[in-house]
């Protein structure tokens, strides 16, 4: 439909193209809260320890079954322009602390929900946005004062949070293991730079495997490569190693375009070949001149190449990955070189030791001892191909959560405890703000109060009941950090119980759920424009003969 507008003197005027369409006011509103609305409510059942999982099936038939909010929007093809912004809700939140992405869709949902309800009230987008933002403000104030500070040699409770972070995902009693494994790693790359702490767990590969069960899961202190050695005459093992990465085959380049060689003499036949091993040779001889034992290769190696280098006693791999080549640059201080002319010693990484070892059915290539001490690797092993996939997923929030901890050593209670009190404050800070933002505080409050009961629902618990205890739980001094334990349906002290979690990811949870909620309510008019038509077909056809009469 185009849209027309009209002069004062009646004449109609074209704005929008054929085919855009446009929606406005109310209606406009009440689409997009709706449609984000459905992607709140498709991940609700998966929150908590008793949360369900989702099986989803690719276009191609992959399936993925997964209890991550994150993966699950990532994994969903939405296309709902409102319904997407939720999705952005969820890579935020991921980008930012790595979890709590379903927590901070929940809540953006429920802000809506109330949203929708005051609207219908008649109250005004702008005054709900801007009560939503102070209630907001108040919220992250408490947040931050009921946290609690974690020695960061405190290894307990550093064990406590990434436990508590895996708890909603389906790797079992092997969370205690991870969780010690996850402590190592982050403390291996942390580093204090000026007096705050960074810890980038991209520096952390992530190499899986199948075969052998999740309890095998390992910390290799340098860099695995999911490769074999390339040549059965070559060392399995090389110690002390200096290790050339190369971004170039050693091979004899093939021209670009065919060409054809008559040989007419036997023996030239014999010279052309020989030239084709010199160059390959004289590849090899370059290296080992340069004192590498080691070859990392992220392109092919020559057969010929191969038998050369394992003349020399050369290790090689061929054909890694580049974003594994650019962690053994960082691990082993080597650079990666494109031209083996410019290869110098300076360019050599190096490394305790390169071994080939058997890990189930398979051969890997471990890299220990690295230079630079800050690179680790986690080798996950499970039995089943989606077993890895959703341990990698526990490693990743785990992993996630303990480096939000050692860059912000704060922790608040889990368990919907933490939201409880927010929402408890917020109620209390409500008439304050008076008028009709005072309605928007309380609608705030009440959207907290989505965690605790969606965690008590997901149990199985008589919410209404839980909820009530909850509140009451609140009200009591040194009742600040009672949450649900969902496994007893009790309210519980959860910093008792173990289930705390780090106070950057509840704050990014309400930044992100706030930030969304609020810009979808302030939109009022949706105008799409057509899906491009195909150019017109010429008169008589596509063949462009003229048309008969
Ligand atoms: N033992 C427990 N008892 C009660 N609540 C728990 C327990 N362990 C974890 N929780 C709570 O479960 C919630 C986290 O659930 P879940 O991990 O499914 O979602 P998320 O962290 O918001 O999103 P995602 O992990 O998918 O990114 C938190 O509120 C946490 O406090
Ligand atoms: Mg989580």
């Amino acid at each position: 439909m185009a849209y027309l507008a009209q002069t004062k003197s009646g004449q109609p005027v074209l704005i929008l193209k054929e085919g855009a369409s446009r929606s406005r006011g109310k209606e406009a509103r009440r689409n997009n809260i709706m449609a984000a609305r459905v992607i709140a409510e498709a991940i609700t059942t998966t929150l908590g320890p008793r949360g369900m999982d989702k099986m989803l099936v690719s276009g191609i038939g992959d399936i993925t079954i997964t209890n991550d909010g994150a993966a699950i929007l990532d994994e969903i093809d939405v296309e709902h322009p409102a319904a997407k912004m939720m999705v952005d809700v969820a890579k935020t939140q991921d980008d930012m602390v790595g979890d709590g992405t379903t927590t901070a869709v929940i809540l953006s949902g429920a802000l809506l929900k109330k949203g929708e309800e005051l609207l219908e009230e008649n109250i005004h987008p702008t005054v709900i946005v801007s009560g939503y933002r102070k209630a907001a403000q108040q919220a992250l104030k408490v947040l931050e004062k009921i946290s609690k500070t974690v020695d960061l040699e405190d290894k307990k409770s550093l064990k406590k949070v990434a436990v508590t972070s895996m708890a909603s995902k389906a790797v079992g009693p092997t969370r205690e293991h991870f969780a010690d494994i996850v402590i190592e790693a982050v403390k291996q790359i942390a580093e204090k730079r000026g007096d705050r702490w960074i810890a980038d767990i991209d520096n952390i590969q992530i190499t899986k495997k199948e075969g052998k069960s999740l309890g095998d899961t390992q910390l290799v202190k340098g860099i695995i490569l999911d490769k074999e050695v390339v040549h059965a005459g070559m060392p399995k093992q090389v110690k002390n190693t200096k290790i050339a990465l190369l971004d170039t085959a050693l091979e004899v380049k093939k021209t670009e375009f065919d060409a054809t060689i008559r040989i007419q003499d036997p023996s030239k036949m014999q010279a052309f070949l020989d030239q084709e091993t010199h160059m390959l040779k004289e590849m090899v001889d370059k290296i080992a001149k340069k004192g590498a034992n080691v070859v990392i290769c992220q392109k092919g190696i020559d057969d010929m190449a191969q038998h050369f280098l394992a003349k020399k006693g050369i290790l090689a791999i061929r054909r890694a990955k580049q974003s594994d080549m650019e962690k053994l640059s960082r691990a082993t201080g080597g650079e990666v070189m494109t031209n083996i002319d410019d290869l110098n010693r300076k360019d050599l990484g190096q490394a305790q030791l390169v071994e080939e070892r058997k890990i189930g059915d398979d051969k890997m290539v471990f890299i220990e001892g690295c230079k630079n001490p800050r690179s680790v690797s986690i080798l996950i092993h499970a039995g089943l191909e989606r077993m890895v996939d959703e341990a990698e997923r526990a490693i990743h929030d785990a992993l996630s959560v303990v480096a939000d901890v050692v860059e912000k050593n704060r922790i608040v209670a889990g368990g919907g405890a933490a939201e409880a009190e927010v929402a408890k404050a917020l109620r209390e800070y409500a008439p304050k703000i008076g008028g009709r933002e005072q309605l928007a505080v309380e609608a705030f409050a009440e959207s907290m109060e989505i965690i605790p009961n969606t965690l008590a629902e997901n149990a199985g618990l008589e919410k209404i009941d839980v909820m009530v205890e909850l509140r009451a739980a609140h009200e009591k001094p040194k009742g600040q950090s009672m949450g649900v334990d969902v496994f007893t349906g009790k309210i519980v002290n959860m910093h008792q119980k173990g289930v705390i979690e780090p106070l950057s990811v509840k704050e990014q949870a309400v930044k992100s759920a706030v930030e969304s909620a609020s810009m979808i309510l302030r939109i009022d008019d949706i105008i799409s424009s057509g899906k491009t038509a195909a150019p017109p077909t010429p008169p008589g056809g596509p063949s462009g003969e003229p048309p008969e009469y």
